[in-house]
């Protein structure tokens, strides 16, 4: 039976060549005096983006002061800035431009202006998120989604802990959403980006509870989708539709929309693990997924290889035989080789680390919170089960 829910999506999305032009007139509706404009290392000066922005704000007569600097897996240390800077300013609004890492900067200063007190603590679960700073984006890189999601994912320095805060409060006044933005993406972030976008559908789709036909079909009809434009856009970068679709995939993947109706809130163990890679390693958040999900995806698949045996039927059209599992490890062979043709890493080696036995320890404890939880939906997944799944990445 379809599954209650609420689908919230608040975001206002301007989607088009040249959208960026209405950034003053959209930071104006928010009736603000002053913007922080959050920005990452260099790509949007680099790109012209930046000084169009704020020659947008100008017109509009609005006032801002700008913070870059946002590294890929957002600091703790530069929220911190960011939060005594806005302070300092009287920012009333903060305007992300860039991709994932620099929207959950924001959300983390907005988390951190609204209540005062130490910012990590809802990243830590230690307080309850009661509000959030309003934020608007121009984002320039299709893949966490997170300009239409509730979610920011930081790294405190302290002990490299990647930990994520939900809250409603976070979801964007507006997106926007020019795909000509993408076109300056080395071909290394596309290909993330597009393995990311896919990871927010499939973990919503490993479920062993019932789901929404309708949201079946989406998830499906997304993920075919990303597939066909991800190899488009590794021959052509400049595609406009193929920026364009992922640019639009990235938002409704992350946004709710492949999950509503369906009973279970998915699987997430991917995700869990790749964070604990991405604070230790500081690796791209897309190429860990990938290099994981082949690990994780042999090791749960016999909790439920239907759902595996139909994504691959769906998606990459695998016929299906009387051998339900045989056709499951078939879509697993398929996703990978389907990362192997966009350069997409599918092992440790491949992404470019070697963890020791000690830091396969070190990560799986993380992972468990050290010992508060478990991860996983489709299998359910303690300590033991996590450092097989490393192992096996390792050794692949
Ligand atoms: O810093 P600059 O110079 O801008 O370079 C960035 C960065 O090096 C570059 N880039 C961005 N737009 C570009 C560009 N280069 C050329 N042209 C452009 N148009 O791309 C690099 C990566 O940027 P980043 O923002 O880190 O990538 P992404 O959007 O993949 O975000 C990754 C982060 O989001 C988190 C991940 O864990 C990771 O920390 N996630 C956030 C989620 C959310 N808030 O909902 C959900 C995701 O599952 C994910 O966990
Ligand atoms: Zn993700």
């Amino acid at each position: 039976m379809v599954a209650d829910f609420t689908y919230y999506t608040p975001t206002k999305v301007v989607f088009g060549k040249n959208a960026e032009a209405e950034t003053g007139s959209l930071v104006k509706m928010q009736g603000c005096k002053k913007v922080l404009v959050h920005y990452g290392s260099e790509s949007a000066r680099k790109s012209g983006l930046l000084g169009k922005i704020t020659t947008s704000l100008r017109n509009e007569g609005i006032d801002f002061v700008e913070l870059g600097g946002v590294v890929p897996n957002p600091r703790l240390s530069k929220v911190h800035e960011g939060i005594e800077l806005c302070r300092k300013e009287g920012v009333d609004f903060i305007l992300a431009v860039g991709g994932g890492s620099v929207i959950d900067s924001a959300k983390g200063i907005g988390y951190g202006l609204y209540h005062g007190g130490e910012v990590w603590d809802f990243y830590s679960q230690k307080r309850p998120i009661e509000g959030c700073f309003p934020i608007g984006c121009v984002l320039t890189l299709a893949a966490a989604g997170s300009e239409m999601s509730n979610s920011s994912v930081i790294t405190n320095e302290d002990g490299n802990l990647k930990r994520g805060a939900n809250n409603d409060a976070s979801r964007l006044k507006f997106a926007i959403m020019n795909p000509e933005l993408t076109y300056t993406l080395p071909a290394y972030q596309t290909m993330c980006g597009a393995v990311d976008i896919m990871m927010h559908t499939m973990e919503r789709y490993f479920i062993n509870e019932p789901s929404m036909h309708l949201t079946d079909e989406l998830a499906e009809g997304l993920l075919r989708t990303v597939v066909h434009y991800a190899k488009v856009l590794k021959k052509n970068p400049m595609d406009y539709d193929g920026r364009a679709n992922l640019m639009w995939a990235s938002s409704l993947s992350h946004n709710g929309l492949t999950g509503a109706g369906n009973a279970g809130r998915g699987d997430w163990a991917p995700h869990q693990l790749e964070h604990e890679m991405g604070g230790m390693f500081d690796v791209a958040h897309g190429a860990g997924l990938s290099a994981i999900w082949d690990s994780w995806a042999r090791f749960v698949f016999d909790q439920n290889p239907e759902r595996f045996a139909r994504l691959g039927e769906k998606v990459f059209s695998l016929s299906r035989t009387a051998d339900v599992e045989s056709d499951a490890l078939k879509a697993i062979e398929t996703f990978h080789d389907f990362f192997v043709s966009i350069d997409a890493p599918t092992n440790f080696k491949e992404l470019g680390i070697n963890p020791t036995e000690a830091e396969i320890e070190e990560m799986s404890e993380k992972c468990t919170f050290f010992g508060k939880r478990t991860l996983g939906n489709i299998k359910v997944l303690g300590k033991e089960e996590i450092k097989t799944i490393y192992t096996n990445a390792a050794r692949a």
